[in-house]
């Protein structure tokens, strides 16, 4: 049982035996403490390639020449850092639950005289700023952490102005019934075994493991975009479908003709599509 193994039994719990109280407190447990070797382990567990998804976000930021970009969990701020230095008339503010994460976000801020950007710490499920206040709102690996998928969402849509980018990144289970063995054995096994090994936290790690295990497909993630009142939503998969960049517009009917998405964005990806899809 949990103590015999000296784990925390807290945290081993699945997402769906929790309520969202429970949730959030866990989650916010975790980045508190993984909040140091948390970049180093992005490299580990995605084997580096979400520095290239990443940069997908931010060139379709870019392409918006946006005045004023919220990056929601925004965590030890990559996305936000990318996007000061990439647009550097444009307020930036990353904002994130975890002291500790921003206190990490802010050494590399200062580190890289990035003056552009603001620290914000508060709830992506009860934000503080005014409705329509931003030209683009982008969260990187943090919808699936929230307790409220759609709140979350319809949050970042209520601050986003009429016709305004929204953009999500976040790990995904692929869809074809041949790479899926592979990443559950990778998600359930693997990084745990890597989180154990590298930096002592295995629970931490099954953690992310599991959020990522009980989260939307992407298709349910484009309609609940839609339900919270984006419009033009694609989106494009990365490595095997085990990551996707969402995009939607603020206002504009479903499948307007109006925003032509770039090339390389799909719809409704059928599974082998995922194959074909590698950055
Ligand atoms: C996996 S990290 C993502 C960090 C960063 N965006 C990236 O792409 O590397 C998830 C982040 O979500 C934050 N988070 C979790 N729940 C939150 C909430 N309710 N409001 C704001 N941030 C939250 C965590 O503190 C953590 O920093």
């Amino acid at each position: 049982m949990a103590e015999s193994t000296g784990r925390d039994p807290e945290l081993r719990a699945n997402d769906a035996d929790l309520t969202p109280e429970q949730k959030q407190a866990r989650v916010t447990q975790v980045f508190q403490k993984i909040c140091e070797d948390y970049d180093h382990m992005n490299d580990v567990i995605s084997f580096g390639r979400h520095r290239a998804w990443k940069r997908a976000l931010v060139r379709r930021v870019v392409q918006a020449r946006p005045r004023a970009v919220l990056d929601v969990a925004s965590g030890t701020g990559d996305i936000a850092l990318a996007l000061a230095r990439a647009l550097p008339e444009t307020r930036i503010v990353a904002c994130d639950l975890s002291e500790n994460m921003l206190e990490v976000a802010q050494r590399r801020f200062e580190a890289a005289s990035a003056s552009n950007i603001e620290i914000s710490c508060q709830d992506a499920l009860h934000m503080r700023f005014s409705d329509e206040s931003f030209d683009v709102v982008t969260t990187s690996f943090g919808l699936r952490n929230l307790p409220d998928f759609q709140r979350g969402v319809e949050q970042m849509v209520r601050v986003l102005r009429p016709g305004g980018l929204f953009i999500c990144l976040e790990s995904s289970y692929p869809t074809n019934v041949l790479v899926r063995p592979f990443f559950h054995l990778y998600f359930s096994h693997l990084m745990p075994w890597i989180g154990r090994t590298f930096v002592a936290a295995p629970d931490e790690y099954q953690w992310l493991a599991d959020s990522t295990e009980v989260f939307l497909s992407k298709d349910e993630l484009a309609r609940l975009m839609e339900r919270a009142g984006l419009g033009a939503v694609h989106y494009r998969s990365f490595m095997l479908g085990g990551a996707a960049l969402h995009t939607g517009i603020k206002g504009v009917p479903h499948r307007a003709a109006a925003v032509v998405p770039p090339a390389r964005f799909e719809r409704a990806t059928p599974a082998l599509g995922e194959l074909c899809s590698i950055p």
